[in-house]
């Protein structure tokens, strides 16, 4: 049995298959062509922060997938009145075949799949969100082809994204540059292990400009991560210079892409006419979400199929 906890639980030809696998899934979602391998197979969801993406691209994407969901928050179960995760993992893993968890401390997630009988996968914590790279990654393969030897940008926090970007690089074979604000800094030991990268998977820029410079996809994410809010007022004021504009994307390669894995404030840490401009292929990268979470399920629950 296997877990989706980060992004480098899975090997290069693991991603190889579920890219190839999500193109196909997608086609026939697109072509209203039934694919129902999880029939009789259900997903409980279990949200301890909001969201939107996660919720509708799992849920309707189990439900095309011939299965079906029950969605849990920390309000409405007894999580939220302190049952001991082991407890509620060994209960919801019985009654299950497959857990999507969004929390806190990656800790958390480890610890209620440790208990599980069933895959336990990462609907993002304050380390991680694999599910959304693994998205951003099968967006830029549709509209650009292989990222290996590619380069990402990187301007902002170094939140869940950036660790998750960097377990990417190293794996997949391309190159993050990284530009935070001075004290929002990446944590290199969380994201690539204490023996650090592989030569050259990223590098660090304090100039978010001069992180743009050649790159093939340029991405950022909120100033404020949830959870982090009670730092909204001094995120504002040491993230105001990293706000992707018109200047980065010039800095980049003219064919760049731009992505943000939603959702986004305009005129915070990305201008309206980068978002909403030519080079963005933000909508592709949300819908995505299923297509490739579709692909994560089915493989978690019966493996590669031909
Ligand atoms: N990108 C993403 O995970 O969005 P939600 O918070 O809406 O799920
Ligand atoms: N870094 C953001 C991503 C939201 C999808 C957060 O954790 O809030």
């Amino acid at each position: 049995m296997k877990h989706y906890l980060q992004f480098k639980d899975f090997t290069a030809d693991e991603y190889a298959y579920l890219f190839e696998r999500a193109a196909l899934i997608k086609k026939k979602f697109k072509s209203y062509e039934k694919h129902h391998p999880l029939v009789d197979r259900t997903l409980a969801m279990i949200f301890e922060k909001a969201s939107t993406r996660t919720r509708v691209s799992f849920e309707a994407g189990m439900y095309q997938l011939g299965g079906s969901v029950v969605h849990l928050t920390t309000g409405d179960s007894q999580l939220g009145r302190a049952e001991p995760i082991e407890d509620s993992a060994k209960v919801i893993s019985r009654m299950v075949d497959l857990v999507m968890i969004r929390t806190f401390e990656q800790t958390k997630i480890e610890k209620f799949a440790a208990h599980s009988r069933v895959p336990v996968i990462n609907g993002l914590t304050n380390e991680f969100h694999p599910c959304q790279i693994l998205a951003d990654i099968f967006t830029f393969i549709e509209h650009r082809g292989s990222i290996q030897g590619k380069t990402v940008a990187w301007v902002g926090d170094g939140n869940n994204m950036a660790n998750t970007w960097l377990q990417a690089a190293e794996l997949l074979g391309f190159k993050v540059h990284v530009s935070t604000p001075q004290g929002y800094e990446v944590d290199e030991k969380l994201a690539v292990g204490a023996g650090g990268a592989s030569a050259g998977s990223y590098q660090f820029f304090s100039d978010p400009r001069e992180a743009c410079q050649g790159a093939d996809l340029v991405t950022t994410d909120v100033w404020t991560s949830m959870g982090y809010e009670a730092e909204n007022e001094a995120r504002r004021l040491a993230f105001a210079d990293w706000c992707v504009d018109q200047e980065m994307m010039a800095a980049a390669k003219p064919d760049a892409l731009f992505m943000h894995c939603l959702p986004a404030h305009r005129g915070e840490e990305v201008e309206a006419d980068v978002i909403d401009g030519p080079q963005s292929v933000v909508w592709d990268e949300a819908e995505n979400r299923m297509h490739v979470q579709k692909a994560l399920m089915e493989y978690l629950l019966l493996g590669k199929l031909a």
